[in-house]
């Protein structure tokens, strides 16, 4: 009932009445077989590592204060981990050769993704998180997660605004699983562009759950490499480069 109540007190009567479809379907796919069989194998993980990585956190509940601009937040999407079957089929995409590529995740949360990273053999994993309660457990969990497929240990978390954050003109894979709107994408996505245009290095986009993949789609830095069914691997162009030359 509190809660309820807390709800009319943000979006309004008519607000929350708007929001009903919408909540309804929330709950549906909540419901489903297949959401109930991954939150089982979420949990699972979890158990067998010592790790805190599911869940599904709104971000009222995700302790957000500080230098984060109300901007961010209010165009910031809710915590959940990425499926632990996708991550791999969209890493397929990228060359087999990454060691000399950084790991980006925008809007790493509990830091799920940058575990799953760790399997693969970057020069370095950084998770970019604004919510303090989700940096904390993502400090955790990259300290106690040690299987036998981790090969990199050069990880980290940052407490910050993804909208802050100077990405570094390294070759990149920049991972995004739906962390925030199109609003705040497409500040983060200028960012990214500025600082290759100028360089040769490589940079991809890998996107789960895509819903502001138009942004990619119309740009002509980026070229769509692959995709799933809650998923695309974006490229730069041959046009993106600064000579001109292909990729
Ligand atoms: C769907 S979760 C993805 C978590 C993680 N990347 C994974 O796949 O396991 C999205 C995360 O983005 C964070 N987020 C949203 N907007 C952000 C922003 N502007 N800066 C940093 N983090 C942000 C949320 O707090 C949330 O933890």
């Amino acid at each position: 009932m509190h809660h309820f109540f807390r709800r009319v007190a943000r979006h309004g009567v008519v607000g929350t009445i708007k929001l009903l479809p919408t909540n309804l379907r929330y709950v549906a796919r909540m419901l489903s077989p297949s959401a109930i069989a991954a939150r089982r194998r979420d949990r699972d993980f979890d158990r067998r590592h010592g790790t805190i990585t599911s869940g599904s956190i709104p971000l009222g509940a995700a302790e957000i204060s500080g230098e984060i601009s109300e901007h961010s937040v209010a165009h910031g999407l809710y915590y959940e981990p990425v499926p632990l079957g996708h991550f791999d089929e969209m890493m397929r995409v990228l060359p087999s050769e990454l060691s000399n590529f950084l790991f980006i995740d925008y809007g790493s949360g509990r830091g799920r993704a940058l575990l799953l990273a760790s399997h693969y053999p970057f020069k370095e994993i950084i998770g970019i998180e604004f919510s303090q309660r989700l940096h904390r457990d993502a400090v955790l969990n990259l300290q106690k997660y040690r299987p036998p497929e981790r090969i990199c240990y050069n990880a980290k978390s940052l407490l910050l605004d993804a909208t802050q954050f100077v990405p570094p003109p390294d070759p990149t894979v920049a991972f995004f699983n739906n962390p925030f709107d199109r609003e705040v994408m497409s500040i983060v996505l200028q960012r990214i562009e500025s600082v290759h245009r100028s360089q040769q290095s490589p940079v991809y986009i890998v996107y789960a759950h895509p819903y502001a993949e138009s942004l990619l789609l119309l740009s002509a830095f980026w070229v769509r490499l692959g995709s799933g069914r809650l998923w695309s691997v974006f490229g730069r162009s041959s046009s993106s480069l600064p000579s001109g030359d292909s990729e």
